[in-house]
Formats: structure tokens, sequence, C-alpha cells
């Protein structure tokens, strides 16, 4: 049985308090339907700027009545301490997911990125370390590496950040390790390598590759490639993140404390190759995608190249991701089909 199956099970005979920040996002909102299956009982905080009700109405669908009972929706902002100190009431557990996502986004508008990502950030860590929660996890990202160079990237290896998301992100792991000197404030902190999976939107300018291309394919509209496609990323598929979430909340390990950890398979696909899979993928599904790929520039801010070594969440949390990008994208796909039909490009 793996840590991840012990860990589970452990919550199941003796469920827990969790809160959940952005709970009505991608991440957010998987971490939500997980939870509540093993029969948590969680609070969730969302002000509706990237998620929707829609994925809450999704989660309520896939677990049991009795299950969705145990689910408290606040609709509020991290921007306000007050709304974060009434979130963290009675809390075990914090998977602080709130935040704007996105590169572009953060160059078009950092002053929004800030408020959300630095602000909101300080105002869940001091409101949760008034509550005393046990353990207080958050999603930071692997745009902290930079312009490093080095191939897989390691925790202790970062460069300059390249855009304000990436500044905001980094901010969060300072802080958070201020907190713990300051104050002995527990924190674990994940970054997160493109994380994909069901209900991730692919709408609007700042989506993700993956939902926004399959999108296009379904669509039959046409695919853009920024670059030459030779820029690679670890794409993460949705359940390994979770896997990361519940391992580092519930720790007994005092080493694993106050750390930060890539979350991610360890493997590299590069845009090309990503293309070949969800054309192929898709006519699995009975989607015939026949058009090619478009390319044009290169997207200012990105980092070129992303691969993780795993072997620092392996050894002291015991993560091991159940699937590679080929069986994530194979797991999503039936989702992405059915619907992505409609959604605007
Ligand atoms: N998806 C990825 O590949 C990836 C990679 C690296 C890091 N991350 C980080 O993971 C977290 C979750 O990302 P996601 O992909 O689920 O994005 P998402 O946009 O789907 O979810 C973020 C959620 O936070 C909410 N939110 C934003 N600002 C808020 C505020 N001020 N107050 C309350 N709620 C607010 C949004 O409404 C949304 O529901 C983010 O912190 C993001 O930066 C994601």
């Amino acid at each position: 049985m793996t840590q991840y199956q012990q860990c589970c099970e452990q919550l199941q005979r003796q469920p827990k308090m969790w809160l959940i920040t952005g709970v009505a996002g991608f991440i957010g909102s998987n971490l939500l339907e997980t939870l509540l299956k093993l029969n948590q009982h969680v609070v969730g905080l969302d002000n509706f700027s990237t998620g929707f009700q829609h994925n809450l109405d999704e989660v309520q669908a896939s677990v049991l009545p009795e299950q969705w009972e145990n689910f408290k929706f606040i609709q509020g902002d991290i921007r306000s301490l007050e709304d974060c100190r009434t979130a963290c009431a009675n809390v075990d557990y914090v998977l602080h997911q709130a935040a704007l996502g996105s590169v572009p986004r953060s160059i078009a508008d950092p002053i929004a990125t800030n408020a959300s990502n630095i602000d909101g950030f300080l105002n869940m860590l001091v409101a949760a370390k008034e509550a005393k929660v046990q353990n207080f996890v958050y999603a930071a990202s692997s745009s902290t590496y930079g312009d490093h160079p080095a191939l897989p990237k390691q925790e202790p290896n970062i460069g300059n950040p390249l855009s304000p998301y990436a500044v905001t992100k980094y901010v969060n792991e300072l802080y958070a390790n201020v907190f713990q000197r300051c104050y002995g404030f527990n924190s674990i902190g994940l970054r997160y390598f493109n994380i994909f999976g069901k209900r991730q939107t692919p709408e609007g300018a700042y989506a993700a590759v993956i939902p926004k291309w399959t999108a296009a394919m379904i669509q039959n509209q046409p695919v853009y490639i920024n670059g030459d496609g030779s820029t690679s990323r670890d794409f993460n598929y949705i359940d390994n993140a979770v896997q990361a979430n519940v391992l580092a909340a519930t720790t007994e390990n005092t080493a694993a404390l106050n750390q930060i950890y890539n979350v991610a398979v360890g493997g590299r696909t590069d845009l090309n190759q990503l293309f070949a899979m969800l054309t192929d993928t898709l006519a699995k599904n009975h989607v015939n995608y026949t058009q090619t790929a478009i390319y044009r520039d290169f997207r200012a801010g990105d980092v070129r190249h992303s691969q993780a070594d795993i072997s620092k969440i392996a050894t002291l949390l015991g993560y091991v991701p159940a699937f590679d990008i080929a069986q994530g994208i194979e797991q999503a796909m039936p989702w992405y089909v059915q619907h992505l039909k409609h959604t605007a490009q």
C-alpha cells in the first residue's frame, strides 16, 4: 500500500476540518471532490474572480448528499483579513490555492496579481497563524525557477523571476519561511509544474495550453503554438497534485515541514509532442482533428524549458505520481470532449 493510500485510510478513520481557498477554481474544486469523497469536513473560500459556481455544482453532483453536507462555502476574498479569519476558524489544515494565475495576466496587470497573490497570501498566513491551524499548505509555482538554466529543476537552485506572477509566488515562499522563523508557524509550499485535468477552464486570454488547445481541436478551430514548438514542460495530471496536497497537509515527518517541493512527474514534453498526443487521444475519443498547428512568436515572460526533479517530495512526503502525462490526458479527455464543445476561445 502506498503512503497516499495509508494516509487516505487514516483520514477516513479520523476526519479532519480543511480549508480550501480558491475552492471554485480548477485545482481547488478537485481537492474538494477528493476530500469530500474521503468524508472530510471542508470549508471553501472563493471570490469567483477566475473560479466558477459550475465547478462547485459538478463536485456536488459527484459526491453523496451526506458528503456534500460536510462542505461550507464562503464567498469571500483573501484580500480581506476578516474573510480569511472567518474561513480559518476551527480548521486543522489549510490548502491555500486562491491566487490570480497566469504569467501574461500578471504582465498586463501586475497590481491585481500582487494584491491577491501577495497581500492575500499574507492575510491568509496571519489568519491561519491566529487560528493555530496544524499545517498550512500553499500553491507555489515552477515559475520561481525563472532564468536558472539547470534541468531538471531542483528546489534550492532558482534564478531571477521572469514575470510579476513569478515574483509573487517567490514572495509567498519568503513569507512562509519568515513566519516559521518569527512565529514558529509551519507550512509547506508546493511548486506546481503545469497541472492539467478536468475543470481547468479553456476560456479567456489566460487559459492554460492543454484545455485551450483541446477546446480548439474539439471545435475544429486553429491551434497556435507559441514559438517553434520546442518549448517544453513537465505536465502533471491533477490527481498527482491532489495527492501531494493531502500528503503535505497530513505529514507527521517533522523534517518535511517548512519545505518547498516540486510537484510534477519528472518528465518533459515539448509543445509539438503535446499537440500530437492530444490529436491521438482525441481520435481515440472519436474526435478527428486534421488541421496542422500554426506557429507564432514566443510568448513574453515564459520559461523556455521546465522539468522537475521530484526526488525531494518522494523522499520526504512519500509522493509517487500515479499518472504520467499520457495517462493523465487519457483520463481527462472524456471530460474535455463532453464539456468543451461550446466554450468560447
Ligand atoms: N494550474 C497550474 O498549472 C498551476 C501551476 C502553478 C501554480 N498554480 C497555482 O495553483 C493555484 C490554483 O490554480 P488553478 O489552476 O486552480 O487556478 P484557478 O484560477 O482555476 O483557481 C484559482 C481560484 O482562486 C480564486 N481567487 C483568486 N483570487 C482570489 C481572491 N482574491 N480571493 C478569493 N479567491 C480568489 C479564483 O476565483 C479561483 O477560483 C494558484 O495559486 C496558482 O497560482 C497553478
